[in-house]
């Protein structure tokens, strides 16, 4: 009986090398836009200071700070995946896992050293990274996420492998609507998520280029 192992003609073959020419492609387009997802997103710092802000990654110490202000209705209504309740779990799961995920990378922001907020990036396969944000309802109004935004933004940009950034929010959604327009951000579409807790809701898109000047 002949194995594998006794063949001399055997030559191990890639997967891609059973693919047809097409299927090759994409897999070849997939797997640079993963890489080059994971170059951004690797590229990003690990700390960045605002006037008033710290923005750092998600750590275990923040879990009580997060599950008191991430449960609230009010913030969850606006996003498309905060469970409501959150609790010690979500908190947990979200700095455990999501934060460590490769298309993920949220920074929380500190005031003072204590955590009040999230803002990030997430990187989906093929698309441009798409900004996404919360504050604890006790810091709004004072322009906190402005800043924050404009300091993530502006992280982004001086890594010079962020050509274009996305940003989504619900049509109702004025705060967050009016952070984005100060950021520069600028309106390219209104539509509906296909998913998650704001499917079917009227939604606008925004994109923002990197200055050329910058
Ligand atoms: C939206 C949110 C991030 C705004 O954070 P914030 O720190 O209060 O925002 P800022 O203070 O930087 O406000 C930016 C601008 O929007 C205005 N603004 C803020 N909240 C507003 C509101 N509810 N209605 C109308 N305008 C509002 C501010 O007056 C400011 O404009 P100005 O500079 O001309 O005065 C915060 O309310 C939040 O986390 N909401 C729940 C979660 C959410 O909506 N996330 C975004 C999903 S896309």
């Amino acid at each position: 009986m002949t194995t594998l192992e006794d063949d001399d003609d055997y030559v191990p073959r890639r997967r891609t090398q059973l693919m047809g020419p097409a299927a090759q492609a994409k897999a070849l387009a997939e797997a640079t836009a993963k890489l080059a997802a994971r170059r951004q997103r690797d590229a990003l710092p690990h700390r960045i200071e605002t006037p008033r802000l710290v923005l750092r990654a998600p750590i275990r110490g923040d879990v009580p700070d997060l599950v008191k202000l991430a449960d609230n209705k009010a913030i969850a209504d606006k996003l498309s995946r905060l469970p409501h309740p959150y609790t010690r779990a979500d908190g947990i799961g979200f700095i455990e896992i999501i934060a460590q995920r490769p298309d993920e990378r949220p920074y929380a922001i500190t005031l003072n050293d204590q955590f009040i907020g999230v803002v990030g990036f997430t990187f989906h396969e093929g698309q441009l990274p798409e900004l996404g944000y919360w504050l604890g309802e006790p810091y709004w109004g004072r322009g906190i996420m402005s800043e924050a935004v404009k300091g993530l933004v502006e992280a982004a940009f001086g890594t010079r492998l962020f050509p274009r950034l996305k940003a989504r929010a619900l049509a109702s959604n004025d705060g967050s609507l009016n952070v984005l327009a100060k950021a520069g951000f600028i309106r390219t579409g209104d539509g509906t998520d296909p998913a998650g807790t704001l499917k079917d809701k009227p939604i606008v898109f925004f994109e923002l280029e990197q200055p050329k000047w910058s």
